[in-house]
């Protein structure tokens, strides 16, 4: 079983490394642009296989489609990181171009690929590959919901010192600093978050979450990758075990929560069949209120897709 990562840099590599690692696929092909650079970071991927004992077989190559055919789940990385003082959707006019030649390649190459996009600004892209793709909207989907996700997690448990695997959360809307994480469904081995962390501290978790992309971006000068790369192969296996898991996915709407023609993130059920369900929570007039204007921002970065007439 095959599975295809584009873009062989920071976030496609760790994604890559991360599938060959746990064995989530036995073939792992990397893809990039630039000349060698995915036979060089594939080559030490597999260099790696002795060591940390696995044996999936990764290989890479310079834009050569035709060692992607085949793949059951494709994730997109191809792209422009942004650097400090830019926002996600500044990399629009870039990435959507090279989005939409990836999947172009893609479905030319494997049509019944799933396909995962994780190029910025995330759910515009999304949207701009599924136009491209013209597959259902459960087969092309993006990876924002659990990275932002466990970036909550990971303040939540620095703060109440435990160990985020006990940490449920759900977070959804678009990912930028609108995105609407979700005390009322966090829960800490079962225990209401609100009943453990003072509400002024809560805020200040949820708010470092929105703008925790933005965090890690003035620390390194460009944006994160094992997290990212961690969270877009977890989908990947969710998929090819068909897990039946739920995760915060950035998904085509058409009519859930009262929105259409528009892709963000909310929770859903993914299995071999892409996304199987999208689930409705039934949100109080504050959490709707703050996801219609992550709806609303996202619009305004749609609009400029439609302005590059791509489509
Ligand atoms: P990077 O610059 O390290 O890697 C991107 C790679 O894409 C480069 O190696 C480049 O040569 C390659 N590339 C460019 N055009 C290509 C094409 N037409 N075909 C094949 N390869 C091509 O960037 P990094 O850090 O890996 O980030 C990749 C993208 O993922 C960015 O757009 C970034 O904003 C986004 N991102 C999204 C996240 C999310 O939560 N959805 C989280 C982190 C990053
Ligand atoms: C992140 O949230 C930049 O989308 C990227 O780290």
């Amino acid at each position: 079983m095959k599975v295809t990562v584009v873009g062989a840099g920071n976030v496609g590599a760790t994604c890559a490394d991360v599938l060959a690692r746990n064995e989530v696929a036995n073939q792992v092909v990397l893809v990039d642009i630039k000349e060698n650079f995915a036979e060089g970071k594939a080559l030490d991927i597999w260099q790696a296989a002795a060591i940390n004992n696995f044996d999936s077989r990764v290989i890479g190559t310079t834009n050569d489609y035709t060692k992607t055919a085949g793949s059951e789940v494709v994730v997109i990385t191809s792209g422009l990181p942004r650097k400090p003082g830019m926002s996600r959707d500044d990399l629009i006019s870039t990435n959507a171009n090279i989005v939409k030649s990836v999947t172009e390649q893609i479905v030319k190459y494997s049509p019944d690929a799933i396909i995962i996009i994780v190029s910025n600004p995330l759910d515009v892209m999304t949207y701009a590959a599924y136009l491209t793709a013209k597959k259902p909207a459960t087969k092309v989907f993006g990876m924002a919901g659990i990275l932002d996700t466990a970036r909550y997690k990971a303040f939540l448990a620095t703060e109440l010192d435990c160990s985020p695997k006990d940490i449920q959360a759900v977070l959804m809307g678009g990912h930028g600093d609108t995105m609407v994480p979700l005390p009322r469904y966090t829960t800490v081995g079962g225990i209401p978050v609100t009943e453990l962390i003072a509400k002024e501290k809560l805020d200040a978790i949820v708010d470092r979450t929105k703008k925790g992309g933005g965090e890690i971006v003035n620390l390194l000068g460009t944006s994160a990758w094992y997290a990212p790369g961690a969270a877009a192969a977890q989908m990947v296996e969710a998929i090819v075990k068909d897990q039946k898991r739920v995760f915060p996915v950035c998904a085509m709407l058409n009519g859930e929560y009262g929105m259409k023609n528009i892709a963000m993130g909310v929770p859903v059920k993914l299995g071999k069949n892409g996304i199987e369900e999208i689930i409705e929570l039934k949100l109080n007039e504050t959490e709707m209120n703050l996801l219609k204007e992550s709806e609303v921002h996202v619009k305004t970065v749609m609009d400029v897709l439609d302005g590059m007439k791509l489509f």
